[in-house]
């Protein structure tokens, strides 16, 4: 048996986080015979600290052979000493009528002082995954506050977005989601975020020879996409949890999957056309357990390049609205 790793997981009380723990303890995202311990983390509210004692409950109560330990707290110093994962989950969802970015006021600040405290306490090998909205430009403030661990390490979920695009490309070609592949979210995890259908293909086809109608890739198939989030929100009266826990199960198992090709938003090095020292989605190929390159061969027609600028300037707009936050 493997030793135990620990599981730094926030806002573990809240909708995401009910759909989320019950899979890391099953072993959904490390693997069948990797034990963890899970440290929950939650606001210093008492509803809140209730709730996580209830989930705990829970969590006992399935027996998971892999779970060897929790700890509850709403002290960020204890949920993130020694953790080698931290899931960045809790923050203020948006409602209807938001958009993402309209969150940064209220949750930016979140995600400063979790970013120094993880780099104070968290373990050597620590790998940070942000979720909460913003994803992107959180995920940038808090690796901007870390200075023993490198950038690289600070990853935000673009996976939801892929695991959508894939579905709906599946949908349209009228085939099985499993035929579906290469298909890369870049950019922001906003409504400006471009799925690149180009590169995408269908039974080994590219994507647009089975798919012929161009005019419903560029337009329809993008926005479905881009504001899938909002759909959600006005059906369901609130943000996806069950599928956006989904998603992080799969980004954090091809993350630690050597050579997994999927899509992640990372620290711009200038790839694609982004500005550098923003997090934008693009594809990656993981390398060791926790480690990946970008994938940097795919070429991008004018279309794909007026996407990706839209995206950028985007997440360079964020990046202005919060320099008082940055590191
Ligand atoms: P929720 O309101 O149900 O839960 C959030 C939890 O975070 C609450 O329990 C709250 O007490 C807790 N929290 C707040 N501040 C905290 C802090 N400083 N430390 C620890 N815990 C804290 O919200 P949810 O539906 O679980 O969504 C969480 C976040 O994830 C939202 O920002 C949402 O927009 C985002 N989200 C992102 C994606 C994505 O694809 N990136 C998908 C879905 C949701
Ligand atoms: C989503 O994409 O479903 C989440 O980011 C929630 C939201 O605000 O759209």
């Amino acid at each position: 048996m493997k030793s135990p790793i620990r599981v730094a997981v926030t806002g573990a009380a809240g909708q995401i986080g009910y759909s989320l723990l019950f899979r890391i303890a099953s072993g959904a995202m490390f693997g069948p015979d990797q034990p963890v311990i899970l440290q929950l983390l939650e606001a210093p509210i008492e509803k809140a600290m209730k709730a996580l004692e209830g989930v705990s409950m829970e969590l006992d109560d399935c027996a998971f052979p892999l779970l060897k330990g929790m700890v509850l707290t709403d002290d960020a110093n204890v949920g993130f000493k020694d953790a080698n994962w931290c899931l960045l989950v809790g923050a203020k969802p948006r409602g209807p009528g938001m958009e993402r970015a309209d969150l940064l006021k209220d949750n930016g600040k979140i995600f400063t002082t979790q970013g120094k405290i993880i780099d104070a306490v968290a373990a050597d090998n620590a790998r940070v995954a942000v979720v909460g909205n913003p994803a992107n430009t959180n995920c940038m403030i808090a690796a901007s506050h870390a200075k023993r661990l490198p950038a690289d390490r600070f990853t935000a979920m673009v996976r939801l977005d892929q695991n959508r695009a894939q579905t709906q490309l599946a949908k349209k070609a009228g085939v099985d989601l499993t035929t579906v592949q290469n298909i890369f979210i870049y950019g922001n995890h906003s409504p400006t975020m471009f799925p690149s259908f180009a590169h995408a293909t269908i039974n080994g086809k590219p994507a647009t020879s089975v798919i012929t109608d161009s005019a419903w890739l560029q337009g329809p198939f993008c926005e479905i996409v881009g504001k899938r989030g909002a759909a959600i929100i006005a059906a369901r009266g609130a943000s996806s949890a069950a599928s956006a826990a989904n998603a992080l199960v799969d980004h954090v198992r091809s993350l630690v999957t050597p050579g997994a090709i999927h899509s992640v938003a990372v620290k711009s090095n200038g790839n694609y056309g982004f500005d550098a020292n923003i997090w934008a989605g693009m594809p990656v190929k993981t390398t060791t357990p926790g480690s990946y390159e970008v994938i940097t061969s795919y070429t991008m027609d004018d279309f794909a390049k007026s996407k990706i600028a839209a995206t950028n300037k985007e997440l360079v707009d964020e990046r202005s609205f919060v320099t008082e936050l940055l590191g």
